[in-house]
């Protein structure tokens, strides 16, 4: 049997802690209100873990959903990739602590530092190992527990930590059975320059000695994301445009002929503006983020989720997946799907 000519998303799943944060409820905490986050994001709740949950637990659980529909036995699986900004642990990745939660046996298991294009960069991998023989079925997952790293101290984190919320999602990536359905094209970019614009400076090996004194007490900002927003904002639209064009481009399309676009959810605003100059209607977009905030490298496939559990995501249809983040990077896939 020879090599296949293109992957498929076999199955697919997430999940969202059931602790809902409205921003009511956050106003009560940080100096921020409603209306603020509302206009300026989309955003009315985010969801978060409760006690020590973290993010290799909640994995687990989307885990289990995608193997499901997949029809795919854990003993199956190949590879396990897995993207995440917020681990359980700095070392070993969350990949190793899946594999032994799971009790998978994969012949390897990798993580991906890609911040909100984690998931996005991860189709793309799994791609090239089904396509290169490298594995036959592949578990890609993004998971995110933010709650417990966000600045909660008065108005000084504020503009992060009314953006972000806590989820997992998972993706079983395999050969598609019709060459002409499953992975047509992907478009992904990088631009380092950019990597202090939006980013978390701390713990750090540039310092000697790592962790002293001023790491640990909580009024250090060093240990807290820093973003500089108006610069993140106009770069994801930018990139955002310039990879949906490019990807569809590549495989003879134009954005009119998207079933549907399944972009990273920072704020609704972005993808606003993005729908704006691809001239896409409303149909055309799905945006969950007012439930749930960004819950970065977990956002795709919990979109991906909702979006087939409505109906809006059948076989045949053209689907493009497009995110932005840290780094910079950023970038797009395209499915028959
Ligand atoms: N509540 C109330 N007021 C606030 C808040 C808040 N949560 N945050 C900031 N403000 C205030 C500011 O202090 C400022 O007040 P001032 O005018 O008195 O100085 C005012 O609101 C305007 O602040 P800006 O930062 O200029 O607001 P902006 O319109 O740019 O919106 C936002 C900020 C929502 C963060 C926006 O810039 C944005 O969404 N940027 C992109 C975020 C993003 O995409 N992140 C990438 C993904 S994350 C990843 O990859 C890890």
């Amino acid at each position: 049997m020879g090599l296949p000519l293109r992957s498929r998303v076999l199955g697919w799943g997430a999940c969202t802690p059931s602790f809902v944060v409205t921003n009511d409820d956050l106003a009560g905490i940080v100096e921020t209100d409603d209306a603020w986050i509302q206009k300026r994001t989309g955003i009315k709740e985010r969801r978060y873990v409760e006690d020590r949950e973290g993010s290799v637990a909640l994995a687990a659980r989307a885990v289990k959903d995608a193997l499901e529909m997949a029809s795919t036995d854990p003993e199956e699986i190949d590879a396990i990739l897995c993207a995440s900004l917020s681990p359980d642990i700095d070392f070993p990745g969350n990949s190793a602590l899946l594999h032994a939660r799971l009790g998978l046996s994969p012949r390897y298991a990798f993580d991906i530092r890609n911040q909100c294009t984690g998931f996005l960069y991860g189709m793309v991998v799994a791609d090239q190992l089904v396509r290169t023989g490298g594995a036959r079925r592949v578990l890609l997952v993004g998971s995110e527990v933010h709650s417990s790293g966000m600045d909660y101290q008065g108005g000084r984190g504020r503009d992060v930590t009314v953006l972000f919320g806590d989820g997992a999602g998972a993706a079983v990536i395999g050969p598609s059975d019709d060459d002409s359905h499953g992975l047509l094209a992907h478009r992904l970019h990088a631009d380092g320059r950019m990597a202090e614009k939006l980013a978390l400076l701390g713990p750090s090996g540039k310092r000697k000695p790592r962790i002293d004194a001023s790491v640990a007490p909580p009024e250090d900002p060093f240990c807290y994301p820093i973003m500089q927003g108006r610069v993140v904002f106009k770069n994801a639209v930018d990139g955002l445009c310039e990879a949906i064009n490019e990807v569809l481009a590549s495989a003879g399309y134009s954005p009119k002929d998207m079933n549907i676009l399944l972009p990273h959810q920072a704020n609704l605003r972005i993808n606003q503006f993005v729908a704006l100059t691809l001239e896409l209607e409303e149909r055309q977009v799905n945006n969950n983020i007012e439930r749930y905030g960004n819950t970065t490298a977990a956002t795709l496939p919990l979109l991906l989720t909702e979006t087939a559990a409505e109906g809006r995501v059948c076989r045949g249809d053209l689907v493009c997946f497009a995110a932005f983040g840290a780094g910079f990077t950023w970038g797009a896939t395209l499915y028959r799907w």
